[in-house]
């Protein structure tokens, strides 16, 4: 895939509108609908402020959750209206629909160096099918002359009409932050500053297979932690007691130890484990060698001394890219291995970058997310880009 795209700066926008894709999927209170977390708002402000610096009439559109065409109202994106306008000190203007009468008036009266928040895009069935009559009256807010600024990194993984299709109707580039996330992990993949650490972890060797896979081409060592340790662990012949386990996958655990020999990477799996007599926070727990956990006790973090190889892989290291915690850390109890290695990360000279989703929570719970060279704020998304597959939100953007 390519990724030396065409950036907002690349374009003029002044005087234009812009209709700019963001990810403001955001978690909220269930109970009230509070923003628990506005780091998506906070992301994608410095594209905001400056378009609307420059004169554009910006007309931001997101997704919500997954309401699946439906209009559920606990998934208005109003309180990202409200937040949003609190962060830029200024009116959010916010459209009851998506392409509706009212947006569509809203858009028509926009002005220059105004701001316009749609409705939860997924409101319409249209957006995830990708309809392409839903893409041009998204394209039509912003008449002839519009551009498109695509900034929702952690959407760009979806074919929907707001993350590709729209780029059929308007030119297309993309905000800050898509930027930031393809220099940075673009480059970390591409032309890695060696030697070149990928430390994966999660609970399901099935959802990291594509990661695994291609990161085999490109480091010098892999590590494995977290659950789906156990099923490499019994892929040879361990015992691996209650630990989570995929068996179908197993063969596969043997075809990647098999890979890394062949490419000559290092790949590190737990040597020892803290194990729990129960699913818990306050279970009883030992330590134990990974292959010989006795039945009745589960696997829910590395051990020391597997905490001891893998933070001294990574004081070693040119580059390292984290994605998936090594144990159960929303257990203090459990949480061991992972805060070990995201210390590791925040002392090392390493190029240190943080997939989205669980390993981006571990880090800030932890305390560490200010010590990350960068936190990704794509969870599917950047394991995607990790997988090496084409991303269809950053395929549609025009070529630099
Ligand atoms: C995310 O939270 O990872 C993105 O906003 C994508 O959301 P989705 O998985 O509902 O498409």
């Amino acid at each position: 895939m390519n990724y030396n795209k065409k950036s907002v700066t690349d374009v003029d926008v002044t005087g234009k509108k812009v209709l700019l894709r963001c990810d403001f999927n955001v978690p909220q209170d269930k109970a009230t609908g509070a923003i628990t977390d506005d780091k998506r708002i906070r992301a994608a402000l410095p594209t905001i402020q400056y378009l609307l610096e420059h004169g554009a009439a910006v007309i931001a559109c997101s997704h919500l959750g997954k309401p699946k065409g439906e209009r559920k109202p606990a998934l208005t994106l109003a309180p990202v209206a409200q937040r949003l306008s609190e962060l830029l000190g200024q009116e959010v203007i916010f459209a009851k629909d998506m392409v509706g009468e009212d947006a569509q008036a809203k858009a028509a009266a926009l002005l220059p160096g105004q701001i316009l928040l749609l409705e939860n895009l997924r409101f319409d069935k249209g957006e995830e099918k990708n309809d392409p009559a839903y893409a041009k009256a998204l394209a039509d807010l912003v008449g002839p002359d519009g551009i498109y600024v695509s900034d929702a990194f952690g959407t760009v993984h979806r074919a929907h009409a707001s993350t590709a299709g729209v780029a059929a109707y308007l030119p297309a580039v993309s905000g800050f932050l898509i930027q930031k996330e393809l220099d940075i992990i673009g480059g970390a993949l591409a032309n890695p500053k060696r030697p070149l650490v990928a430390i994966l972890g999660g609970s399901k060797v099935s959802s990291k297979i594509g990661v695994i896979n291609n990161l085999l081409e490109l480091a010098d060592t892999i590590i494995i932690g977290g659950g789906m340790a156990y099923t490499f662990a019994a892929a040879q012949g361990g015992k691996v007691g209650d630990s989570l386990l995929e068996p179908d996958w197993e063969q596969y655990a043997l075809e990647m130890i098999q890979k890394a020999q062949e490419k000559g990477v290092k790949l590190l799996l737990p040597e020892d484990t803290v194990a729990a007599n129960a699913f818990a926070a306050d279970a009883e727990s030992q330590v134990v060698p990974t292959g010989a956990i006795p039945d009745g006790w589960q696997g829910l973090d590395i051990g020391p001394k597997t905490t001891a190889a893998y933070t001294a892989a990574v004081a070693d290291a040119g580059t390292v890219i984290w994605n998936g915690p090594m144990g159960v850390f929303e257990f203090p109890a459990f949480a061991k291995g992972t805060e070990a290695v995201a210390e590791a990360l925040s002392k090392t000279d390493a190029i240190t970058i943080v997939g989205g989703g669980d390993s981006a929570a571990a880090v800030e719970q932890l305390g560490y997310a200010d010590k990350m060279t960068h936190i990704s704020t794509g969870g599917g998304a950047s394991l995607e880009f990790m997988e090496g597959k084409a991303l269809p939100g950053v395929v549609c953007l025009l070529d630099r």
